[in-house]
């Protein structure tokens, strides 16, 4: 009996070192298996019980039963004081500081043309247009000889053409050919649209002229409209495009589409009047053409012109955006830099 008894005895000591030293749930879990798992340590003393003197028995089973239930309860603090180191140091890689500041989000930011165009449409729709779509592929028909621009005349030159592959098909020099296409969805009714869109040139890129930019045609056809309509509507545009203060300049120009033509310049944002590269050293930049629509145009669009008079235009918004933003020159817009988005302030 004394044996058993001391079996135990030592058996309680080292469990107890070893549960002391055991830092982690896999350590625990082996410890249980090796003292008080069902072949465990403890259960095979238990086994030998049977095996001493009937007289001793049931004081050593007492003893085993003590040693068994002072083992369970160490492990069960020793299994919540390893759970909880565990969660504290978790808490601790895991912590976080609610009062750091927070990343700065790059907000994106529009084009300054998409801005443009979007201003062009409030402020004409204000006015009463509506705004229309027309096609980038044109005919020779709707971009020169419904324009009054037969075959061979000279005026054709004033835009140069980019060609398809296709026979008859060109890139749009200009959003014009929407005039008839607008035109003829009204006639004989009262008409006041723009047109805005993408045009193609073949011509050489400068600080002001791109080969590929957007115009906004505009036309407006009824009974009484007359040269005085159109430069109303053009100080009022320029009014509210630019804020009150920028001059605005109506020079006589040729449109073989228009008569009279003129086109109109804006004083230079850059240079503030004294020449500069984006202005040619004139003090100024010109934004659109404009005139009062031939008769024979009229005639093509539906239209009597005996009974109705009207205007159009046609304006650059890559034009108004350098003048408005003060950007130095049309290719920033292109060239896929967000530094310009970055230092336009609207
Ligand atoms: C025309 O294209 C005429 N269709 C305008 C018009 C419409 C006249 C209706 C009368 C009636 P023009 O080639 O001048 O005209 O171009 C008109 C505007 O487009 C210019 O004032 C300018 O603002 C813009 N523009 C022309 N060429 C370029 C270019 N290469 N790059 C950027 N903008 C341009």
């Amino acid at each position: 009996m004394k044996d058993l008894l001391a079996d135990l005895d030592e058996l309680k000591q080292e469990a107890g070192g070893s549960l002391a030293a055991a830092e982690s749930r896999e350590r625990l879990q082996a410890w249980h298996g090796e003292f008080l798992g069902r072949r465990g340590r403890l259960a095979q003393l238990m086994r030998q019980l049977g095996e001493a003197p009937a007289a001793d028995r049931a004081r050593l089973g007492r003893s085993a039963n003590e040693v068994k239930r002072e083992l369970e309860e160490s492990y069960d603090a020793r299994q919540e004081a390893v759970r909880q180191r565990e969660l504290e140091t978790a808490l601790a890689a895991e912590r976080v500081d609610v009062t750091l500041p927070g990343r700065p989000v790059d907000l994106g930011r529009l084009h300054p043309i998409t801005r443009v165009l979007r201003e062009i449409d409030r402020i004409f729709g204000r006015m009463g247009f509506q705004t229309f779509d027309g096609p980038e592929l044109e005919t020779d028909e709707y971009n020169f000889e419904l324009l009054n621009m037969p075959a061979g005349h000279p005026a054709r030159d004033m835009w140069d053409t980019f060609y398809t592959t296709v026979p008859n098909l060109i890139l749009r020099t200009h959003t014009s050919p929407g005039q008839i296409y607008a035109m003829r969805s009204q006639a004989p009714g009262p008409l006041r649209v723009i047109l805005p869109g993408k045009t193609y040139r073949y011509e050489q890129v400068t600080a002001r002229s791109e080969w590929m930019f957007h115009q906004v045609e505009g036309i407006a056809v009824g009974e009484h409209i007359a040269f005085g309509d159109l430069k109303g509507v053009f100080v009022a545009f320029a009014e509210e495009m630019f804020g009150p203060g920028r001059r605005l300049r109506f020079r006589k120009s040729y449109f073989p589409f228009t008569e009279p033509s003129v086109e109109v310049d804006v004083s230079c944002i850059l240079c503030g009047g004294a020449g500069c590269l984006l202005c040619k050293q004139s003090g100024w930049l010109e934004i659109l053409g404009a005139g009062m629509v031939h008769p024979r145009v009229l005639r093509w669009g539906g239209y009597d012109p005996a009974r109705v008079s009207g205007f159009a235009f046609g304006m650059g918004p890559e034009r108004i955006a350098l003048l408005k933003y003060g950007i130095a020159d049309i290719r920033y817009f292109y060239s896929n830099d967000v530094r310009l988005l970055e230092s336009i302030r609207y």
